[in-house]
């Protein structure tokens, strides 16, 4: 699937992917109130949660983070970090020099304990990217990989990365990656471990990105992708009212309600979980409980002010 419109409709950041150290990237998303990383992060715990009770030490929980930029995911999931901190780090004890970037990085990774015990893989086009994610400890595997063009395929390296990852997460990046990547991955997902619970995914996608070919592969693949009813996650601020306009008008043609959402200067996405169909119920469940705590949390301190 070519999203070209939609692309073309959006903000383009591409510049601050490609820097050296996460500092451009941090601030320019902080100037758009860029959230959808950190929204996911309950369900992720909640996957990987799940994936852990049923495994144990058989199998430990490796996630892939498709479109992982610097390694957000792992400092989201992983470490629990929140994006406050990650903007508060980079603005000021960060320094800009690569090596000392780096070394900083470990510093801090080294004095917070995970909040989930799991190892963090990450695949993003971005050569420095991912360089800076393993450098600096965010990731303990890192493929930079444009899977997207027709003529890259996957090493023996990366599908081994592949076969010993059973959950794949991606935020903020369908759009950038499509159904080339996902059927470039998906058959080698999880695969050292066939008997075993799993493999999981789950992944944002903004309302405007057409989600069926990428639901094709995952079934093609022995996996069946699904909505998660009533989780709908702010993904960031529209960069402009042109930015805004156009996207609205692609989600009015699409026949998309825009009315409390898009309308009021956010993109907003949807959130889609995978697992084997004989465990998607539980998989489903499992997020939902999260969201319906989260829901109690928010009307409890609602109540208190
Ligand atoms: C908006 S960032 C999302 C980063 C991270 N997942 C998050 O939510 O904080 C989009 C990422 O997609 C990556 N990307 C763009 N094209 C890609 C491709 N063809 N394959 C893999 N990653 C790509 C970019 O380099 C960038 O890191």
């Amino acid at each position: 699937m070519n999203y070209g419109a939609e692309n073309e409709a959006k903000a383009n950041f591409d510049d601050v992917y490609v820097q050296p150290t996460p500092h451009a990237y941090v601030r320019k998303m902080a100037l758009h109130g860029y959230q959808i990383g950190e929204q996911a992060r309950p369900y992720c715990l909640a996957a990987a949660e799940l994936l852990k009770e049923r495994n144990g030490e058989a199998w430990p929980v490796q996630m892939l983070d498709v479109g992982c930029s610097y390694g957000m995911g792992s400092a989201f999931v992983k470490y629990g970090c929140s994006f406050d901190e990650i903007v508060a780090f980079f603005s000021s004890r960060a320094p800009k020099d690569y090596a000392s970037c780096c070394e900083v990085m470990r510093m801090w990774l080294n004095v917070t304990s995970p909040v989930s015990d799991m190892r963090c893989v990450g695949l993003d086009s971005s050569a420095p990217a991912i360089q800076f994610g393993l450098d600096s400890g965010l990731l303990e595997g890192g493929l930079s990989r444009d899977l997207e063009d027709a003529d890259v395929l996957p090493t023996e390296t990366d599908v081994k990365w592949f076969r010993s990852c059973n959950f794949l997460m991606s935020t903020g990046a369908i759009g950038y990656v499509s159904e080339r990547t996902f059927s470039k991955v998906l058959p080698h997902l999880g695969k050292d471990h066939p008997s075993d619970f799993g493999p999981f995914a789950l992944v944002t996608t903004l309302r405007m990105f057409d989600i069926e070919p990428i639901y094709r592969i995952f079934k093609q693949s022995g996996l069946r992708l699904t909505s998660v009813p009533g989780i709908r996650l702010p993904q960031r601020n529209f960069a402009d009212e042109s930015e805004q306009m156009q996207i609205c008008r692609i989600l009015h043609d699409k026949r998309i309600d825009t009315k409390k959402y898009e309308d009021e200067g956010t993109l907003f996405a949807d959130l889609f979980v995978a697992a084997p169909v004989e465990q998607l119920t539980q998989l489903v469940e499992k997020v939902k409980l999260v969201e319906s705590k989260l829901s109690s949390a928010n009307i409890f301190s609602f109540i208190q002010r």
